[in-house]
């Protein structure tokens, strides 16, 4: 059976760092009050002309290397993004040509927050179907570009970045499953209400933002992620205890905690950097995994359960050997 198995990660930050008390001087807000209700302490913002694919480039050619692939040998480029560099092409393409590939398929996936677990889930299925050997897949995001400064309610949230890993055909696993699910009846709790074929004027005079319901979205979060916890255990016949390493999305500390607690996990077990980057979307799992990759935490043979939760709603799950 041909398993597909993570062989590198990698992540990239812009150097640009906006802090809770930066923030303070911009809207009615206060350090303590962002600390206690989202965990979060700074975040990272890409400067004007550093755009989502200049992230995913430079993550990309982390993981590449921590892989010891060169991206010749790549067959699968997937690009987890809501806030892609062009209407199009794809931003998978425009990460392609910057790498040198030629030929392979290249294509964006958009499930906002969830949009990595979405992604690795597309690509551990080309590679167990045999029509991938080694696919390079990517979260990366600047939602700084969507994010209304003048809006406390989410401006306090979001921040840049991305985090990519290799993924490659292998006998030994590697991911053993993957879960994926959305209820688009929630769409307007968490949206940018404005696109290309709907209220474009927004878009055209910058004013396409992000707009969030936080108390309703923060609910649901909590609640459908504890039943994918549920889901993802039954499926491989596992216990709480089975599982080394929890890598949530990175939303709000306080959601990272009740899945904990779902799963009777300490938090030395959880993986959080949701204090250091805030939420950076579809790059949030990828980046957490490769901080927790790099310092030595999650170590080859670790179980691992990634999950994450966003717009749509989408959510989903993913439960690997490392
Ligand atoms: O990644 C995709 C999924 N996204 C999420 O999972 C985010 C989910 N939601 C959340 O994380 C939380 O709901 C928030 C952090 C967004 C908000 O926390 P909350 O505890 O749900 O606060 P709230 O929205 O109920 O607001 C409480 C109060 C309100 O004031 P009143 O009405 O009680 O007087 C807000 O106006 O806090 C006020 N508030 C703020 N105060 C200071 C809202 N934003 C701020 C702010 N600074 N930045």
């Amino acid at each position: 059976m041909t398993y597909s198995r993570i062989t590198g990660t990698g992540s990239f930050l812009p150097e640009k760092i906006l802090t809770n008390h930066d923030l303070e001087k911009m809207v009615e807000t206060s350090d303590q009050w962002i600390k206690e209700r989202t965990g979060i302490s700074k975040r990272h913002i890409a400067v004007e002309g550093e755009t989502t694919c200049d992230l995913a480039e430079a993550a990309a050619r982390h993981a590449l290397e921590s892989a010891g692939v060169t991206a010749s040998e790549i067959d699968l480029v997937i690009v987890a993004t809501t806030t892609a560099d062009k209407i199009f092409p794809s931003t998978a393409c425009l990460l392609q040509k910057r790498l040198g590939i030629h030929g392979p398929a290249a294509f964006d996936v958009q499930a906002v927050c969830s949009g990595f677990i979405y992604a690795i889930t597309v690509a551990d299925k080309f590679i167990r179907t045999g029509s991938a050997k080694k696919a390079l897949v990517v979260g990366a995001e600047t939602l700084s570009r969507i994010t209304n400064w003048e809006d406390r309610t989410t401006c306090v949230l979001f921040g840049d970045g991305a985090g990519a890993v290799v993924l490659e055909a292998s006998e030994e696993p590697g991911i053993l499953s993957t879960h994926l699910h959305a209820d688009g009846n929630y769409d307007e709790l968490l949206h940018v209400p404005a696109g290309i074929s709907l209220d474009f004027e927004l878009v055209k005079q910058g004013r396409a933002y992000m707009e969030m319901q936080g108390n309703e979205v923060f609910k649901m979060a909590v609640r459908t992620l504890g039943r994918i916890v549920d889901e993802t255990l039954v499926a491989n016949n596992m216990q709480k205890s089975d599982i080394d390493w929890l890598v949530p999305h990175q939303a709000n500390i306080r959601i990272i905690t009740a899945t904990a607690k779902k799963l009777n996990m300490p938090m030395e077990r959880v993986v959080v950097t949701v204090n250091e980057h805030g939420n950076t979307s579809a790059a949030s799992v990828p980046l957490a995994l490769d901080v927790a990759v790099r310092d030595g935490r999650i170590k080859r043979g670790d179980t691992l359960l990634l999950e994450a939760f966003g717009g749509g709603f989408t959510w989903g799950s993913v439960l690997l050997k490392f």
